[in-house]
């Protein structure tokens, strides 16, 4: 196969389903490692290279590698949270998680609420997060969600494009200054 693979025998188009088979399933507490590592991926590296430092000293927790533990745990501890991982073959490439929040005072609910949405960079860019919202997508449906919400951080570009990509309109403005 490998030979037949580098003599060009495969036509294109199948080579590149080969290489980019993603597969989405359930998280489980044998994930837990796999999760911490994205979590702080996402909540540490990618915060650093979004968040101006000003910004970042405002919302910074004491203890954050705790903080990080205790999410993981409770994502992992089952019934409030979805949590979804996108694996390709073996390897986990990113997640997504989200709870569905029931205000029975309003027209619109339930409603489907995304917390974190990440791929790791070396499988951006190639429908691995749009796959992974489109699952979580199907399970709030599933649960008689009407809408669906998001946050990010303003200064989290990509972040804005990829929502807007998949059909998300910005609705909210926070501020803040320092004290
Ligand atoms: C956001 C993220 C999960 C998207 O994952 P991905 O696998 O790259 O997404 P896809 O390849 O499915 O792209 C989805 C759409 O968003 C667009 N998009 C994704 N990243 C983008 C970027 N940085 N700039 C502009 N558009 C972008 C894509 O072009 C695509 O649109 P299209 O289908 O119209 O071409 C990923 O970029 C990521 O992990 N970012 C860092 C973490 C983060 O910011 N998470 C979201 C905040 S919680």
């Amino acid at each position: 196969m490998r030979e037949a693979v580098r003599g060009g025998a495969l036509p294109g188009a199948m080579l590149g389903r080969m290489q980019s088979a993603v597969t989405i399933r359930d998280g489980d507490p044998n994930d837990r490692a796999t999760l911490l590592e994205f979590h702080r991926a996402l909540y540490v590296d990618h915060q650093a290279a979004v968040l101006p430092a000003q910004e970042a000293a405002l919302v910074a927790y004491r203890d954050f590698e705790r903080v990080l533990r205790d999410d993981v745990d409770g994502l992992l501890r089952g019934g409030a949270h979805i949590v979804l991982i996108a694996e390709r073959g073996a390897e986990p490439v990113g997640y997504i998680t989200g709870h569905v929040e029931r205000e029975p005072l309003r027209v619109c609910t339930p409603k489907g609420v995304v917390e974190d949405w990440f791929v790791v960079e070396r499988a951006r860019g190639g429908g691995v997060g749009t796959r992974l919202l489109g699952a979580l997508e199907a399970r709030f449906r599933d649960a008689g969600c009407a809408m669906m919400e998001s946050a990010t951080w303003a200064s989290n570009r990509g972040a804005r494009e990829a929502h807007r990509a998949r059909g998300f309109t910005e609705i909210q403005v926070v501020f803040r200054k320092p004290l």
